[in-house]
């Protein structure tokens, strides 16, 4: 049997990360993350996440993700439910549907097709949605902002209402959990949801 492949999405500053971790934890799954998981995957993600990097085009920011991800698929998640691990992946696809296909414009269908070509057709077999309010969420991320943390509240609200659009459009495979309160107050909304979702699901 393989193993179930889980991404854990949200807006910058929405605690998604630190509950990716504890979701994995509590599983016994692998976790990894987006851009990154790989040697490659994490010189892209400081080439594509770096402050002073600004001459860099948005068509270029996506075709960098869209590698990573493909090395990251073909190297690590892959092989692992391949193996029958779970795997906790902390971004996936449906983070650049958001930021590079809703925040930066370029097109959810054709941001959609190219993760799809990076990835071999792999997809998400769950993904949990960290939702936050656009003022809790600019709280949590601080002062010292990356690239793409930068971008504008209005590409920063573009990105929170396509999660919530995708997540609607396909309840099946979406969780969508409210990420107020402490970190101990989420992680168990996340755990129950996704432990209720993986008892319905069957895979082969
Ligand atoms: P993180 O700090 O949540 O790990 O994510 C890194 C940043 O990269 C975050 O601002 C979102 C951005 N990103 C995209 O714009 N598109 C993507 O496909 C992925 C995976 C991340």
């Amino acid at each position: 049997m393989t193993g179930y492949l889980i991404t854990v999405e949200g807006p910058d500053g929405s605690g998604k990360s630190t509950q990716a971790h504890l979701l994995a934890d509590h599983l016994g799954a692998l976790y990894t993350r987006e851009p990154g998981g790989t040697e490659l995957g994490e010189k892209l993600r400081d080439m594509v996440l770096d402050p002073n990097g600004e001459g860099l085009s948005d068509r270029a920011e996506a075709l960098m993700i869209a590698a990573a991800r493909a090395q990251h698929v073909e190297e690590v998640v892959r092989p692992a439910i391949e193996q029958g691990k779970n795997v906790v992946s902390d971004r996936f696809i449906e983070s650049s549907v958001a930021y590079q296909g809703h925040g930066r414009g370029l097109g959810p269908e054709e941001i959609f097709d190219i993760s799809i070509f990076a990835t071999q057709s792999l997809k998400a077999d769950l993904i949990v949605l960290i939702d936050v309010d656009a003022p809790l969420a600019a709280n949590r991320r601080g002062k010292n902002l990356d690239r793409i943390e930068k971008a504008g509240d209005d590409f920063h609200s573009r990105v929170m209402s396509a999660y919530r659009e995708m997540a609607s459009e396909d309840p099946e495979r979406w969780i969508v959990v409210d990420g107020s309160g402490t970190v101990a107050e989420v992680s168990e909304r996340v755990i129950d949801q996704v432990q209720v979702r993986l008892g319905k699901y069957e895979k082969d």
